[in-house]
Formats: C-alpha cells, sequence, structure tokens
C-alpha cells in the first residue's frame, strides 16, 4: 500500500490510502439517479468482486473510474490521486495505468488476434511495432504470445479477430489488456460468454496475476462459483447503494443468492 503521511497542525497523522479508493460516489443521467453515497477500496494485491442485479449500476461504476462516465458528486483516488479532476495528457497517463476489459471489447476486426493484444503495449510504448504483429519486436511479440497462451488462444493468434467466436474475442481482449502491464485491473463480466471450463481459466489468471504481482482488481461478474472462488471481497450494489462488502470467506450464501436472483448467467 501506498503510506501517505499527511502532515496535520500540530501532529503527524500516518494514514494509509489503497490504490483504489471511491468516496460519496453519485451518479445520474437525466432525472435518473443510479447509485449516489457509493464508497468502496481495493488494496494492493485484492481481487474484489462487484455484484448486483441487471441495471443496478455496476458498469456504470467501473466507466466512472476511467472517466468514460462523469459523476454527479464524489471522489476517486487512484493511487492517491483524484482521477476526477483530470484532463488531457493527465488523465491519459492515468487511463495508461488501468486495464479494462468492458462488455463491449473494441477489438480491431481485420487484424489477427496478436496484433490485437501488441495494441496493449501502446500504454508504454510508441510506433507501428505496437500496431502491427509483422513490425513488432521479437521482444513485444513473445510477451504478447505468452498471454495469448495465458488464455488458451496459441493456436488461434495468427487469426483475424472477425473470424473468432465471441468467448475468443473476450479473451482476446483480456490477453490485450494484460500486455498493457496495469497497475489496476477493471473486468465487466470477463467470464460471461466463455464456456465454464474457460470461465474458470480466466478468473483463476486474473486472480493469479491480483496474487502474484500484487494489482488491485475489480471484477463485476453474475456467476456465484466464480465470485465466491475468486475474490477476496465481495461488495453487492442494491437501489443504488452498497448493500454488501464482506470478505468471500465470510460471506453469507443466502444474501449472496439474493444479489443473483435476477442476475443469473
Ligand atoms: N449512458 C447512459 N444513459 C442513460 N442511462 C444509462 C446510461 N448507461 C447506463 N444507464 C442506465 O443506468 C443503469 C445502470 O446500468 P449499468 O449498465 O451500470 O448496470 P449493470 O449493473 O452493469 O447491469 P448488467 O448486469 O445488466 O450489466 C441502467 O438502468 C441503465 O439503463
Ligand atoms: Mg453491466
Amino acid at each position: 500500500m501506498n503510506a501517505l503521511v499527511l502532515n496535520c497542525p500540530g501532529s503527524a497523522v500516518e494514514t494509509t490510502i489503497p490504490p483504489l479508493r471511491v468516496r460519496n460516489l453519485a451518479v445520474s443521467f437525466g432525472a435518473k439517479r443510479i447509485f449516489d453515497g457509493i464508497d468502496l477500496d481495493v488494496a494492493e494485491g485484492e481481487a474484489v468482486s462487484l455484484i448486483g442485479g441487471n441495471g443496478s449500476g455496476k458498469s456504470t461504476l467501473l466507466r466512472c473510474i476511467v472517466r468514460l462516465v462523469e459523476p454527479t458528486e464524489g471522489s476517486i483516488l487512484i493511487r492517491g490521486q483524484d482521477v476526477l479532476g483530470l484532463r488531457g495528457e493527465g488523465l491519459r497517463r492515468a487511463r495508461s495505468g488501468i486495464g479494462f476489459v468492458f462488455q463491449k471489447h473494441n477489438l480491431v476486426p481485420r487484424l489477427s488476434a496478436l496484433s490485437n493484444v501488441l495494441h496493449g503495449a501502446q500504454a508504454r510504448a510508441k510506433g507501428p511495432g505496437v500496431w502491427f504483429q509483422s513490425l513488432a519486436s521479437s521482444q513485444m511479440r513473445d510477451e504478447a504470445m505468452t498471454w495469448l497462451e495465458a488464455v488458451g488462444l496459441l493456436p488461434q493468434a495468427l487469426q483475424r479477430v472477425d473470424s473468432l467466436s465471441g468467448g475468443q474475442s473476450q479473451r482476446v481482449a483480456i490477453a490485450r489488456m494484460l500486455m498493457q502491464r496495469p497497475k489496476l485491473v477493471l473486468v465487466d463480466e470477463p467470464d460471461a460468454s466463455l464456456d465454464p471450463k474457460t470461465g474458470r481459466e480466466v478468473m483463476e489468471l486474473l486472480h493469479r496475476l491480483a496474487k502474484a504481482k500484487g494489482v488491485p482488481i475489480l471484477i463485476v461478474s453474475h456467476r456465484l462459483e466464480h465470485v465466491k472462488s475468486y475474490s477476496d471481497r465481495i461488495i453487492g450494489l442494491a437501489s443504488g447503494r452498497v448493500a454488501l462488502n464482506v470478505e468471500s470467506g465470510l460471506a453469507d450464501p443466502a444474501s449472496l443468492r439474493s444479489f443473483f436472483e435476477d442476475a443469473v448467467s
């Protein structure tokens, strides 16, 4: 964790700010209030699941963190920096450290899986070598191939993305995000279009990333088994509020199930 020392008049108060801290966040679309008063923290190396019924605001919350949705109130601190005030280059720099995979993957359909994964390196490198597999350095290409292997797509590396299935495209998007070497990871239903075995493997991979590299991860999932097995803590949204915030090992099965009643995939 980032240990920040705040100097108060007359005394030094030491406090620890986790890599992601959301406070009093509110979002409305027109007159429609989606949520308010949302507080959450994700610690270094912690995998947190975000659960809730359809329309409870999970995707909106993730999109606020990368500033694709502007909240009406609140603060979002990433490694101590309030990202809501950021514009231009500052915002670009903050975003380059966040690996996000949303429900729409925005892959380049006419390019190969490998080229799409290379695009993840644009957060840290420039030039045509991070656009096209044929121009990439062997080091970049090896790294991209490692991530394609990690998501089980080595045989499809040179296949065009528009010839892949939905679940395979999902895994390309995850490999691209991993290529970015993110400092914070936000993933929206990474297991949604995957078969059970691949879904487990992807969730395991994300969990390993948190544990092995200390990367904080916030994952939206509608699969109760995945939520229980691959997260350290579970945060549940309901009626525009954080209605549950519990260590996954201590979660009461009945209250957990209530979050999935209208949201089973
Ligand atoms: N750009 C937008 N303009 C207006 N309303 C929006 C917008 N984006 C989301 N909403 C509304 O905000 C609410 C929350 O949507 P959100 O996509 O965050 O839910 P969710 O919890 O991710 O649901 P799901 O489980 O179905 O993915 C929904 O009622 C949705 O219609
Ligand atoms: Mg959603």
